[in-house]
Parts: structure tokens; C-alpha cells; sequence
């Protein structure tokens, strides 16, 4: 099931590079969100630690560009994407030790951030990054 559809007038930020990886990042939440309805848990875990890799990648390159154009908004965003980082670290290592399943709560926590960070602090550092 497709949780995250992307729709370029929500979360559009005007920066090619940026919303490519967010698009990527709606593919890769998706791909977790079947195996997760499958349920087999050696693809949730692949699947748990493709989309986590990328998460890392991809608030690497935001921060970087942000940095390049001395963007006044990036020590907050960077704050924002620290705690994401460690929450994410902290689901990875409970799934893998098998303290935890990834469950349609977990799912819907990463959509609501990504609904409240993208449209709103991605979208911010638009007119900054895309000239
Ligand atoms: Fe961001
Ligand atoms: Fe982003």
C-alpha cells in the first residue's frame, strides 16, 4: 500500500537534488510499509535499515548545501534531523535485538514527521538553496 504519495505541490521545495531524495524517501518508506503488511521480518529489517541509510544520506546533503549558502535556519534544522537520526538508531537497534516490531504505529510516526518536516523546514530553505 502506498503510504507516502508524493505531490509536488505540498512538498515541492524548488531544490532538483532535494526533492529527488525526498522522493526516494517516499519510496523506500513505501517498500517498508509492504514488507511490514507482509510481514516477514527479515525484509522488514532490510528494508528498516535501506530506508534509515538513506535518511542519513539524505540529511547529510541538506545540511551540506545549507552550509555552502550559509542558510541562518541550519542549526534548528539540523536539531531537528539530529533527533530523527537518534530515533531511528534507537528503533534500529530494539528491531534487531528483537525488543520491538516495526507496526503501523511506527509507520505513521514516519509519515507524520515527514508531513510536518518537509512541507514546513524542508520547504523554508527553498528560495536560499535553488539559486
Ligand atoms: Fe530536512
Ligand atoms: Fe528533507
Amino acid at each position: 500500500m502506498t503510504l507516502m504519495q508524493w505531490i509536488d505541490e505540498k512538498y515541492g521545495t524548488n531544490v532538483d537534488v532535494c526533492d529527488n531524495q525526498h522522493k526516494e524517501l517516499f519510496d523506500r518508506v513505501n517498500a517498508l510499509n509492504d514488507a511490514v503488511t507482509n510481514g516477514d521480518r527479515a525484509n522488514i529489517g532490510n528494508r528498516l535499515d535501506n530506508l534509515i541509510d538513506f535518511v542519513v544520506v539524505h540529511f547529510e546533503t541538506e545540511e551540506r548545501m545549507m552550509e555552502e549558502r550559509g542558510y541562518i535556519g541550519l542549526d534548528a534544522h539540523r536539531e531537528e534531523h539530529d533527533r530523527l537520526v537518534q530515533t531511528c538508531t534507537d528503533l534500529q537497534d530494539k528491531f534487531h535485538s528483537g525488543e520491538t516490531d516495526i507496526e503501523e504505529g511506527t509507520m505513521n510516526f514516519i509519515k507524520n514527521w515527514l508531513d510536518n518536516h518537509i512541507p514546513v523546514i524542508d520547504k523554508s530553505y527553498g528560495p536560499a538553496l535553488s539559486n
